[in-house]
């Protein structure tokens, strides 16, 4: 079966059993929680908890996706027979209609009859109880009594193994159930005798295919500080299958790499090394699997930056063009690739085609950036290897933090780039101490940009008119809301206003979507329209910052400062003057979005 045809037996299946069928999602989560989409369940986290209302949007309580999933976490393990930092996840959902046994049902029907996978190499697990949940009986009695499993082939795991969510501390969860696949003795690493060998066994003989969730639980901070389970109003079902997974089952093949979506890109490699692939399949693993994420990531808007999510991308290409290296590929061995990533996903994923341009202009600028720097951080991480191999004796020999940042900082290593390279030599980092010399380094720099941008500069040395005070409102109200919408991490790195517009500066790293900067605006505009009073106060330096005042320019201030609070809406050590209420701004509206610098958005906003 084709990567194509299983995805599609997936969605028809689950079509013919009442589901609608939903696009994936964007790999940036609207759930400002989380930094990009891990799981089939995200984009429907509001429906389980009750929130929205399924059959209202999207006109059913049952629905099934192909999504698109990056998991960060998964990038040590990239390489292996199962792990991929962007991967495919096939689920179905249920929100308050079927539960438990209609969601082993299906699995175990779509797995055996569409797929025809042999029953006798499928094995369960389920969860084993804890002082919080009960151990889940009912998923037990269902696979024995239903389906007719033995009893030997269920197996009962706790927490890590077999309880899914929440993704991020708090919200949906719930005990799961899982099936893998027994891929036989041969592929057990050393052939593994141990006699538990089974489910979850290191081995790598047994695969995990599909974790079905059931959603009936809402985890959150209980008075005490103690985490606690909520029954939720209603029950549901996640269940997340690995494409990637299943299809090298299907294709009857080592891994995903050897199947038809990843095996153009090893060959691909190849053509320039011809036959290395089953010497050392690693680096090529690495290479294919890293750069198929880096163009989803900048399909759906992600530019290469050290913050966030630009930093993952940064991350994953800069780790691409060193095992490039390691494969003496040539120098823009990258972009031949992505056009394969590109041609073989476009028709799925037509985000690849439509941003196609931008996907090969934002690599080739990273690999340019990086090749400029890479030889020679390679010969000065030698440099360093050999002194330290004099200097330090003992079984371990570390890096100091500031070796490791002159290697991020003047040669582009991402710290954990220049970890893989010393793990290879048997090295470690301090990375404490990486992390001191990075804020030290911030703080300078901070320092710098400061010095450049001021506060909300206001051109022209004096106020000249209403206008400028109206727009220095609105640029209070613009930057609380854009941490409101983008997250509280972004920061304002410059301000400036003239009678015309104001201009707001801020780390950011990618572009805006349509949707958040309408977001934005019309955040703006209720805050206006609320007409909420403008008030100023004078209070010790330290005592706004407690009150949680913004602050960026710290070093100018002096002890007493004024703080200018909106509603409750924004507060801001600031020097004036503002409106005295928001209805005075009149109507918002930001003109442009763009670059203003590496990891740095810029908008334009004006009022009428
Ligand atoms: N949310 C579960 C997972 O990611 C099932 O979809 O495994």
């Amino acid at each position: 079966m084709t990567s194509m045809e299983l995805r599609k037996e997936f969605l028809d299946f689950f079509e013919s059993k009442g589901h609608k069928i939903v696009p994936s999602s964007s790999l940036l989560p609207s759930d400002p929680s989380v930094l990009l989409t891990t799981a089939g369940m995200q984009q429907f986290k509001e429906y389980f908890i009750g929130q929205k209302d399924p059959q209202k949007d999207f006109g059913a309580k049952k629905i099934a996706t192909c999504q698109k999933c990056f998991r960060v976490k998964d990038i040590n393990d990239v390489s292996d027979a199962s792990h991929h930092t962007f991967f495919e996840m096939l689920g179905n959902f249920s929100f308050n209609d079927y539960f438990k046994k209609e969601a082993i049902e299906f699995a175990w029907e779509f797995l055996t009859t569409k797929l025809r996978l042999d029953p006798e190499r499928l094995h369960i697990t389920i969860f084993e109880g804890n002082e919080l949940v009960p151990k889940d009986e009912e998923a037990k009695k269902i696979w024995l009594e239903k389906i007719g499993i033995r009893q030997e082939r269920i197996k009962e795991f706790g927490m890590k193994d077999n309880f899914w969510g929440p993704v991020s501390g708090a919200g949906p969860c719930g005990p799961g159930s899982e099936i893998h696949y027994d891929n036989g003795q041969e592929f057990s690493k050393n052939k593994c005798t141990i006699k538990g060998c089974g489910p979850n066994c290191e081995c790598g003989r047994f695969v995990e295919i599909w974790n079905l969730v059931f959603t009936e639980y809402d985890k959150q901070l209980a008075r005490d500080g103690e985490y606690e389970y909520k029954q939720l109003k209603y029950k549901n079902i996640d269940t997340g299958m690995g494409f990637e997974r299943v299809l090298a089952i299907l294709q009857n093949k080592p891994s995903a790499y050897e199947t038809d979506i990843f095996f153009p890109i090893i060959q691909q490699i190849d053509k320039q090394i011809a036959g290395l692939y089953d010497v050392n399949p690693k680096p090529y693993r690495i290479i294919a699997d890293h750069i198929r994420g880096a163009c989803f990531l900048i399909a759906d808007g992600i530019v290469p930056s050290n913050l966030d999510k630009g930093y993952i991308l940064r991350r994953i290409l800069r780790r691409a063009i060193r095992y490039g290296r390691v494969l003496n590929l040539s120098s823009d061995f990258l972009i031949p690739l992505a056009r394969k990533v590109i041609e073989g996903y476009k028709d799925i994923y037509p985000e690849l085609g439509d941003e196609q341009d931008n996907i090969i202009s934002v690599i080739q600028g990273e690999e340019e950036k990086f090749n400029k720097t890479l030889e020679k951080g390679l010969k000065q991480f030698g440099k360093l290897i050999s002194k330290i191999s004099v200097e330090q004796t003992g079984n371990s020999k570390i890096i100091s933090g500031e070796d490791a940042f002159t290697l991020y900082q003047s040669y582009g290593f991402p710290i954990e780039l220049t970890k893989e390279l010393a793990k290879e030599e048997g090295f470690e980092i301090d990375e404490k101490d990486f992390r001191r010399a990075l804020v030290e380094h911030q703080d300078i720099s901070r320092a710098g940009v400061e010095k450049k941008f001021g506060g909300h500069g206001i051109e022209g040395s004096k106020i000249k008119n209403d206008k400028i005070i109206k727009l220095h409102t609105a640029t209070h109200l613009l930057h609380s809301a854009l941490r409101q919408i983008l997250g509280n991490e972004i920061r304002q790195m410059g301000s400036n206003i003239n009678e015309e517009r104001l201009r707001f500066d801020f780390s950011f790293d990618r572009k805006m979507s349509v949707q958040e900067i309408k977001q934005t605006q019309d955040l703006v505009n209720q805050k206006i329209s609320e007409n909420l009073e403008v008030k100023k106060q004078k209070m010790e330096y330290k005592q706004a910052i407690i009150q949680g005042a913004l602050a960026f320019f710290k070093e100018k201030y002096p002890d007493i400062v004024t703080v200018y609070s909106i509603g409750d809406f924004s507060k801001e050590i600031c020097a004036g003057p503002h409106v005295e209420k928001t209805g005075e701004i009149g109507k918002f509206k930001i003109i442009k979005e763009q670059s203003s610098s590496a990891g740095i958005r810029r908008i334009k906003a004006t009022i009428e």
